[in-house]
């Protein structure tokens, strides 16, 4: 009896805890007030999370492209606070850009020109130095917003609660040229007549009907797709 209370009431404690989180990340997507909390305690919920049936989601975009910044604010960041945990998202900040050799270096030219290089360098810095997924989407979200160039990541980091320098360094470094030639590399995989080029579970999916292919895909969908169900993706 007394064992049977103590469980319900943790259950109850952790349904409170969850949806609290919930709560706060749609909070922070539409006001863009997030509070970042970095160290959030190791619970049964993230134990839980391991089971959760998950959606890959690939984006092959670029940072000053006008339709993947539309993409990135209007279809994607609104459904990260209900959908994030629900799916392994992909960024691969290049685009449209080709890389040639000269000598033994690697030359990266982007379709709009050196400033996109550097946002997309921005882009893969904050995926590699932040390694959460979800921030660096919203991060990246609200750059694409600015620009992309160090007002932005100024702006963006202030939002979202962390130190933005390193992301500028990074970018300004080897090490940016080097992350922005492996998202090259990893594009030149695949085929993809423009951008935002969208893939989810490995099929081609067009951006302008994010939420309602995402939800297709799953084979139980999550509360958050209950409404959004078609039977196929939609292809236009
Ligand atoms: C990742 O970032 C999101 C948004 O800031 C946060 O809610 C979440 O707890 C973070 N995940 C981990 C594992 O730190």
């Amino acid at each position: 009896m007394d064992l049977l209370f103590i469980f319900t009431a943790f259950v109850t404690i952790s349904v409170i805890v969850q949806c609290d989180n919930l709560a706060q990340l749609a909070d922070a997507s539409n006001q863009r007030s997030i509070n970042g909390h970095d160290n959030d305690p190791v619970t049964d919920e993230t134990l839980k999370n391991t089971e959760t049936e998950k959606v890959v989601v690939d984006i092959y975009y670029e940072s000053r492209c006008p339709v993947c910044i539309n993409f990135f604010v209007n279809k994607l960041e609104p459904e990260i606070p209900s959908l994030h945990e629900f799916l392994d998202i992909r960024l691969y900040p290049y685009g449209n850009a080709y890389t040639t050799k000269k000598g033994d270096q690697y030359e990266v030219n982007c379709q709009h020109g050196e400033s996109e290089c550097y946002g997309n360098k921005l882009h893969a810095c904050a995926i590699d130095i932040l390694k959460n997924v979800t921030k660096s989407t919203l991060f990246i979200s609200c750059a694409s917003d600015w620009y992309s160039d160090d007002k932005a990541v100024d702006e963006c980091s202030k939002w979202l609660k962390f130190n933005g320098e390193p992301i500028k360094k990074c970018a300004k470094s080897d090490k940016g040229h080097q992350l922005l030639k492996y998202y090259g590399d990893e594009s030149n995989k695949i085929y993809y007549p423009g951008v935002p080029h969208v893939r989810i579970n490995g099929i081609h999916a067009p951006w302008n009907h994010f939420k309602e292919n995402v939800c297709t895909a799953f084979k139980t969908p999550p509360p958050p797709c209950r409404e959004n169900r078609n039977k196929e993706i939609i292809s236009e």
